[in-house]
């Protein structure tokens, strides 16, 4: 008997019968033949469905089925190099499981965003969603190996905290038990960078939470982070990391989902472009280059969208931007010693006008200019006390850095708005559905 094959591997059983089982996104038909286009989750087919076979009761039924109907079709495989999978399916059989009652709310008609961000269930089995999550799991599966292949160790990181990761502006705050106030965590870094006491290269991937009032086409309130943090690392090896894990995960794309990228439309060219290594400016490099082109901003400012955009827009690689003024940069950044004005950190921007994918830096390691620095910010000691404790029991120099999971597919996708990038986006006017 047949088995069960999904549309991907259809291409290994020319002239075999098998077992397809999806659903038909569309068709038309004429009196005699019916086209089924069948999509499964691994590609999209079109079924031949002819009255001689089916019979003219079952025939004038498939005729008559609405879009999204779920089917198992038993039938043979036929080359067809008009298909973008090179075959397609002579029906013998359709089994119908179920046929919707009215007409499905997505058709190839366009629809306004809010009547799809409505509909993000449904919107989600259309043809350009379904690539874009196939690029963002390609995208989550080489940081994971990524880390693995160099010895890092996965460290999960709570979602509830006690202290404030990033800063006192945009925090969920919520009531925990006895204990009080706590928050969803902006970060998992303080915890990694316990962690990486004990494990030496440490990482982390997970959803992050801000309360972010700004509706850009760049801020989530829920995204997904990936984070590192290695003990005895300095500023220069961690933007050696950070240059060979984007390297990385553009590679692993390209060799394992180029089809779907295609299918964006994407421009490959430009993908193909980052490799090696990248180019890199200070932040008073970049000040003065904006100033220079008449943009209004002073010295430790920090940098804007259309500034990062105008900026990057002259590299064909991710621009790497380093040493921001402290007061710009959250509190347990490490003093450059050569200017303690600025701090040891660096932004990596991808090119494109995409904007921030990366924030990163050395972290303060000595409890004193912790200390300092915790009350520059006015934030109580007291929420920090393990977080200064490992300042206190063989403290070293350590760096890491988080990568906006969100911002990376946008940008390797090429898609116009972030909301795309995640199966269900959660911004400032919408958590539903
Ligand atoms: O630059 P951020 O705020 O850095 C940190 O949270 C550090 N604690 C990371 C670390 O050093 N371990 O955030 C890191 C990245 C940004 O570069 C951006 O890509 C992404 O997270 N990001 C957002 N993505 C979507 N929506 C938002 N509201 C985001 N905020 C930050
Ligand atoms: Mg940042």
């Amino acid at each position: 008997s047949s088995s069960w094959v999904y549309i991907k591997d259809l291409k290994d059983y020319l002239d075999k019968k098998i077992i397809l089982k999806g659903w038909m996104w569309n068709k038309r038909s004429s009196g005699k033949i019916a086209f089924l286009q069948i999509r499964d989750g691994y590609g999209f087919v079109q079924v031949i469905a002819e009255k001689s076979v089916l019979g003219e009761d079952f025939f004038n039924e498939i005729k008559k089925l609405k879009n999204e109907s779920s089917l198992i079709i038993e039938g043979t495989v036929k080359k067809d190099d008009r298909s973008p999978v090179g075959v397609e399916i002579l029906a013998e059989k359709i089994e119908i499981i179920h046929e919707p009652n009215e007409d499905y709310p997505i058709s190839n008609k366009e629809h306004g965003i809010d009547f799809l961000m409505e509909n993000r269930h449904l919107w989600l089995r259309s043809r350009k969603q379904f690539h874009i999550l196939r690029v963002r799991n390609q995208i989550i599966k080489a940081i994971r190996e990524f880390y693995l292949e160099n010895d890092f160790t996965l460290i999960d990181t709570p979602i509830f905290t006690g202290s404030i990761g990033e800063s006192a502006g945009n925090t969920f705050e919520m009531e925990y038990f006895d204990y009080g106030k706590v928050y969803l965590a902006q970060t998992g870094q303080l915890y990694l960078e316990a962690a990486c006491q004990s494990l030496g290269k440490v990482f982390n991937l997970g959803p992050t939470f801000r309360a972010e009032k700004s509706k850009t086409r760049r801020h989530l309130i829920e995204f997904w982070m990936n984070e590192a943090e290695v003990a005895f690392y300095e500023h220069e090896d961690n933007i050696k990391l950070q240059n060979d894990l984007v390297n990385y995960i553009v590679k692993s794309v390209l060799e394992n989902v180029r089809d779907d990228l295609e299918a964006l439309e994407r421009d490959i060219s430009k993908l193909e472009a980052v490799n090696g290594e990248f180019p890199r400016i200070t932040y008073t490099e970049a000040v003065e280059v904006l100033q220079n082109q008449g943009y209004n901003i002073n010295w430790g400012d920090d940098l804007g969208a259309e500034h990062e955009t105008k900026l990057s827009s002259k590299y064909d690689k991710p621009l790497i931007i380093e040493k921001y003024p402290k007061h710009a940069k959250a509190f347990y950044m490490q003093p450059d010693p050569q200017n303690p004005e600025v701090v040891l950190c660096d932004d990596m921007l991808a090119p494109e006008g995409y904007g921030e994918i990366i924030g990163a830096s050395e972290r303060i390691w000595k409890e004193e200019v912790l200390l300092k620095r915790l009350e520059e910010e006015n934030l109580s000691k007291d929420d920090y006390q393990w977080y200064l404790d490992l300042r206190k029991f063989g403290s070293v120099p350590h760096s890491g850095f988080g990568l906006g999971i969100e911002r990376t597919v946008a940008w390797i996708c090429g898609l116009e708005h972030i909301r795309e990038t995640i199966p269900f986006p959660r911004t400032l006017y919408r958590v539903y559905p």
